[in-house]
C-alpha cells in the first residue's frame, strides 16, 4: 500500500520524505489555510520535495470554472493531481480533465455510489473520509470495502486513498482491506513506528551488552 502525507506544512513533508516511506502528499484549503502562507509559494515548495502525485484542491464550483482551475494547477508541475470534490459539476469537470490526460482526485466521499459515478467519469483516484463517517456513527471502513467491491467488479482503474485517518489502526483496516494507498497527517505517520515491546526490547538488549566484556 502506497503511503501519502496529508498536510501543506511544508517542513513536516520534508521530514517525512527523509524517512522513505511516503510515495505522495495530498493537500486541502483548510491544511494551505493552516499554514498562514500564499497557495502558490507553498505548492511549488511541495512539489521541490515530494517525487510522487501531489493533490491539490480546486476551490470554485461550476465546472468550466474547475476545469479553468484544474488547468492551471496542472501547469505546475508533472506531478500535480487535481482535487476536485464530488459534485455533479465536479464529475463533470473529472471527465473533461480526464480526457486531457490530467489526473485528479475525487475528494469528500461518503457513499459507494458516488465512487461509482467518480470512477465512471474517469478519476484517477477516490478519496473516501472514513474519520468524518466514524464521527457520525457509521463504519467509514466499510465505505472502503464496498468501494473496493464494485471497483474490482467492473475492472475500474480508479484508485483508492483511504483519507481522514485518525489514529493506525485505520492505516492497519486500510492494508487489510486492499486499499491502493492511505493518506495521513505527520503525527499519524510517526505513530506507525512505535511499539511499546520494540522500546522495551531495545532497552533490555543495551542494558545487556554494556555487562559483555570488551576486551
Ligand atoms: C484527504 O485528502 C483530505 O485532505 C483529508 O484526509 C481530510 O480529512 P480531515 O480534514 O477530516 O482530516
Amino acid at each position: 500500500m502506497k503511503l501519502f502525507i496529508d498536510t501543506a506544512d511544508v517542513e513536516q513533508i520534508r521530514e517525512v520524505w527523509s524517512w522513505r516511506i511516503i510515495n505522495g502528499a495530498t493537500t486541502n484549503p483548510t491544511h494551505v489555510a493552516k499554514t498562514g502562507r500564499v497557495p502558490a509559494e507553498v505548492y511549488r515548495e511541495i512539489l521541490g520535495i515530494v517525487k510522487g502525485p501531489v493533490s491539490l484542491e480546486t476551490i470554485t464550483l461550476t465546472a468550466p470554472e474547475i476545469i479553468a482551475e484544474g488547468r492551471e494547477l496542472a501547469k505546475l508541475h508533472e506531478n500535480v493531481v487535481v482535487k476536485v470534490p464530488l459534485t455533479r459539476e465536479g464529475l463533470k469537470a473529472v471527465a473533461a480533465l480526464s480526457e486531457e490526460g490530467i489526473k485528479t482526485n475525487v475528494t469528500v466521499t461518503f457513499s459507494p455510489l458516488q465512487a461509482l459515478l467518480a470512477a465512471k467519469c474517469g478519476a484517477t483516484y477516490i478519496s473516501p473520509f472514513v474519520g468524518r463517517l466514524d464521527a457520525v456513527g457509521h463504519f467509514g471502513m466499510d465505505l472502503v470495502r464496498q468501494i473496493k467491491t464494485i471497483y474490482t467488479n467492473y475492472g475500474y482503474k480508479t484508485e483508492i486513498i483511504v483519507a481522514a485517518v485518525r489514529h493506525p489502526t485505520h492505516v492497519l483496516e486500510a492494508a487489510l482491506c486492499g486499499a491502493d494507498i492511505c493518506t495521513m497527517s505527520y503525527d499519524v505517520m510517526k505513530q506507525l513506528y512505535d511499539h511499546p515491546l520494540t522500546d522495551a526490547g531495545i532497552e533490555l538488549f543495551l542494558k545487556d551488552w554494556a555487562t559483555v566484556p570488551k576486551s
